[in-house]
C-alpha cells in the first residue's frame, strides 16, 4: 500500500504540523466539545455571545448551537474585514469562461456591491426570514446575492444553474421564494446562451410566491422584461441606497436552504442555520486548507452546490482569504484551462473533485506541463471517491510530488468537511479521506447496528454526535429529518455512506448504500429519476440504478418496462432522455435504457436493484441469489438483452 507523508517543508508551516499536535488538539475536542468549540468561536465576530455552545437530542432530530448568540455571516465575510483595514486586499478574484475576462474585487468593493444588492432586495419586498431563490451561472453577482441574502437576514436557496425549469419550479414552491435573481443568458463552456432568464420565466409560470425576478445583465443577449415583475440587477443597484446595516441575526437562524436529492420522494430542502455554520466553516477551511494570509485558494465547484457554499463564499471569506471564482470548464477552450489559470493567478492551494481529474488526466500529460504549476502547494478533493491512478496522477503531474492532498469527506447535510486528512500530519494513502476532523466521532456499525469496534472492519457510516455545521432540519419537514438521518440507527446520524476503517484507523469510503448515485459528483436519487421516466406515456415501470464509469465515477442505467400494446419506436429512448432533461437537468439523463418485458421482483414486488446493479456493470457471473424472485426466468432476459 503507498502512503504519502507532508515533507518538512509543509509540516513546518503548518497550523498543526504533527501526529502528536493532532492527537492532542483531537483528544481535546472529543472530551470537552464544548470548550473546544467555544475557542474556534472566537474566529467569528458575534455581537453578541451564546449562553450554551451545544443542546441536542438525536431522538428528536433536536440540535442547536452558541444558542442565545447574535452575529450576521456577511459581518463576518466582509465588514469586519474592512473595519480592521483589510478592505483593499483582494477578495475574489473571477475568471471568466473567455481567459480574457477577469475581474478582482477587494473586500472594499465587495462591501459597497453587497450594501447595493441587499438594498436591491429590500426595495423588492425581502425581508428578514423571507426566502430568496438564486438560479445563476458563476458570476461575481452570484457570490454578492449570497451575501447580500445573509446581509439582510433572507434565507437563500441556490439552484445549480444546469437544473431545469421544472426542477426549479418545485424548489421556488418547497420553500416558497419571494424574490428570483437570475441572469440573462449564461456562458459555459462552448455554450454561449444559456437560457437562465428563458428558463426562470417557465419556472415563475406556477410559482405563485415569486413577486419580483431581479436580473443580472451578463451577456446582453435579449430576454423577455415583464414589466411589473422583472427589475434589472444594474438598474436596482443604481437607484439603491449605498449603506445597509447587517442585520442582527440569531446564531441559529436559518442562513440557507439548499436541495439535495435523497433515496425516496423528492429533493430534500437542506437547512443550514448562522452560527455553527460560520464556525465550522471557517474551522475546516482554516486547518485543512492551512490557509495562510494573502495566499491565492481556488476551489473549483459551482456555487450551485454545497462545496461553493462552504468553500467558495463564506468559509474562506470568513478568513479573509482570496478566493478564485471560475465561470468556465475544464476543457474549455482546451484541456489545459485549469492549468492556465492556476499559472495566470499564481493558485497556491486548488480544490476539485475527482471527476474532472479523471477527465484531465485522460487527456495526457502534456496539458499541465505547458503551464507554470510551481505555485501549487495544497491539493484538495471532494465529492466522490477517489481511485489511485488519478490520486497518484493529481500528486505526480499536478503537485509535483511536492503537495499535500487532502481528500475531504462531506456532505450537503454535514456543512464542513468531516473526515480528512491535514496536510502537515497525515501521511495519506491514496483513496483514503483517513482521519476525522476535530470535534467528529465515526462510527461503524452493522446493518443491524453494532457497532464494529476495532481496525480493519467495514460497514454503514454513522456519526455519534452532533458538530457545529450539521443541517438543522429539512425544510418544512422535520419528520423528514429524523426519518432519514436519524432514525435507522437510533441516537446517531446516518451518512447513508458504507465505509472500511482499515489497519491504520484510517477511513475509505466506499459509496453510497442507499439508491443516491452519484454521477460526475452530483447527488441523484433513483426514485426522482425513475418518477421522472414514468412520466413517459408508454411507460408502465423504470428502475434506476448506477454502474461504474470511467470519467463520471457512475453513469445511469435505466431497466424500462412498456404499458402492454406500447411499441419500443426508434424514438423512445431519445423522449425518455428528453423528459429526464425536462425534469431534473442533463446531468440526470440515463446514459444507457434497456427495455424489458419484467424487472425483477421479490414475491413482495419489491425490485432486488443488487441484481440491477451488477447486470449494469458486466457483474453476470455472480448476481447474487436469485431464488427469492416471484419470475426468476425474467433475469435470464435481462442479463442477455443488456446494453
Ligand atoms: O457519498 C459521499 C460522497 O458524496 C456524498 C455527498 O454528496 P453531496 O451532498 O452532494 O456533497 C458533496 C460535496 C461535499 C457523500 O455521502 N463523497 C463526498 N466526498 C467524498 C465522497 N465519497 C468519497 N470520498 C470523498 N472525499
Amino acid at each position: 500500500m503507498k502512503s504519502f507523508k507532508p515533507n518538512k517543508k509543509i509540516k513546518d508551516n503548518a497550523y498543526v504540523g504533527s501526529i502528536e499536535k493532532y492527537n492532542e488538539i483531537y483528544d481535546y475536542s472529543i472530551k470537552n466539545p464544548e470548550g473546544f468549540w467555544a475557542e474556534q468561536a472566537e474566529r467569528i465576530t458575534w455581537f453578541k455571545k451564546w449562553n450554551k455552545v451545544w443542546n441536542w437530542d438525536f431522538d428528536k432530530a433536536d440540535i442547536s448551537w452558541y444558542e442565545g448568540a447574535e452575529l450576521n455571516a456577511c459581518y463576518n465575510c466582509v465588514d469586519r474585514h474592512v473595519d480592521n483595514g483589510y478592505g483593499n486586499e483582494i477578495a475574489l478574484i473571477w475568471e471568466g469562461n473567455d481567459s480574457s475576462e477577469s475581474k478582482k474585487l477587494s473586500y472594499n468593493n465587495l462591501l459597497t456591491e453587497v450594501q447595493l444588492a441587499a438594498n436591491s432586495l429590500k426595495s423588492l419586498g425581502v425581508e428578514k426570514g423571507d426566502r430568496v431563490c438564486i438560479y445563476m451561472q458563476m458570476i461575481p453577482e452570484l457570490t454578492i446575492a449570497l451575501l447580500a441574502c445573509a446581509r439582510i437576514g433572507a434565507v437563500h436557496s441556490v439552484v445549480f444553474g444546469a437544473f431545469s425549469p421544472d426542477s426549479l419550479e418545485s424548489r421556488i414552491n418547497d420553500s416558497e421564494c419571494k424574490v428570483l435573481v437570475t441572469q440573462d443568458t449564461g456562458v459555459r463552456g462552448t455554450k454561449n446562451d444559456i437560457p437562465m432568464k428563458a428558463n426562470a420565466d417557465k419556472a415563475v409560470k406556477n410559482t405563485p410566491s415569486i413577486e419580483k425576478i431581479l436580473v443580472v445583465k451578463r451577456t446582453g443577449s435579449p430576454v423577455e422584461m415583464e414589466p411589473s415583475r422583472d427589475v434589472w440587477w444594474h438598474e436596482a443597484i443604481a437607484s439603491a441606497d449605498s449603506t445597509c446595516e447587517p442585520e442582527i441575526m440569531n446564531a441559529e437562524d436559518p442562513l440557507f436552504i439548499l436541495y439535495t436529492s435523497g433515496s425516496t420522494g423528492k429533493p430534500k430542502g437542506v437547512m443550514h442555520t448562522t452560527g455553527g455554520y460560520m464556525v465550522y466553516t471557517s474551522t475546516t477551511h482554516h486547518y485543512i486548507f492551512d490557509y495562510k494570509p494573502g495566499e491565492i485558494y481556488w476551489c473549483t465547484a459551482d456555487i450551485g452546490w454545497i462545496t461553493g457554499h462552504s468553500y467558495i463564499v463564506y468559509g474562506p471569506m470568513a478568513n479573509r482569504a482570496v478566493t478564485v471564482m471560475f465561470e468556465g470548464v475544464p476543457n474549455y477552450p482546451d484541456y489545459g484551462r485549469f492549468w492556465e489559470i492556476v499559472e495566470k493567478h499564481k493558485v497556491n492551494i486548488f480544490y476539485t473533485a475527482p471527476t474532472a481529474l479523471r477527465a484531465l488526466m485522460k487527456e495526457g500529460d502534456d496539458w499541465p506541463k505547458k503551464y507554470n504549476l510551481e505555485s501549487l502547494r495544497l491539493l484538495g478533493t471532494v465529492g466522490e471517491p477517489i481511485k489511485e491512478p488519478e490520486w497518484m496522477w493529481y500528486h505526480s503531474i499536478i503537485g509535483n510530488q511536492k503537495c499535500p492532498i487532502v481528500d475531504t469527506w462531506w456532505q450537503t447535510e454535514t456543512g464542513g468537511i468531516m473526515i480528512t486528512p491535514l496536510p502537515g500530519v497525515t501521511e495519506t494513502k491514496p483513496g483514503s479521506a483517513t482521519r476525522p476532523f476535530f470535534g467528529v466521532l465515526p462510527e461503524l456499525v452493522d446493518d443491524d447496528g453494532n457497532v464494529l469496534e476495532g481496525n480493519n472492519v467495514e460497514g454503514n457510516l454513522v456519526m455519534q454526535r452532533p458538530w457545529p455545521s450539521i443541517m438543522r432540519t429539512v425544510y418544512g419537514d422535520h419528520k423528514r429529518f429524523f426519518d432519514t438521518y436519524f432514525s435507522r440507527f437510533p441516537g446517531k446520524y446516518f451518512s447513508g455512506d458504507g465505509c472500511k476503517r482499515d489497519e491504520n484507523g484510517y477511513y475509505w469510503i466506499t459509496g453510497r448504500v442507499d439508491d443516491v448515485i452519484i454521477v460526475s459528483g452530483h447527488n441523484l436519487g433513483t426514485a426522482e429519476i425513475e418518477g421522472s421516466i414514468g412520466g413517459h406515456p408508454d411507460v408502465a415501470e423504470a428502475a434506476v440504478v448506477g454502474y461504474p464509469h470511467d470519467i463520471k465515477g457512475n453513469s445511469i442505467y435505466a431497466f424500462v418496462t412498456l404499458r402492454t400494446g406500447r411499441e419500443i419506436t426508434e424514438n423512445t429512448r431519445t423522449e425518455i432522455a428528453k423528459i429526464v432533461r425536462a425534469d431534473i437537468g442533463p446531468h440526470a439523463t440515463p446514459e444507457k435504457i434497456q427495455f424489458t418485458e419484467g424487472l425483477p421482483k421479490t414475491r413482495s414486488g419489491k425490485i432486488m436493484r443488487r441484481i440491477l446493479r451488477n447486470i449494469a456493470s458486466d457483474n453476470i457471473d455472480d448476481l447474487g441469489d436469485i431464488s427469492t424472485l416471484a419470475d426468476p426466468s425474467v433475469v435470464e432476459s435481462l442479463v442477455n438483452n443488456r446494453i
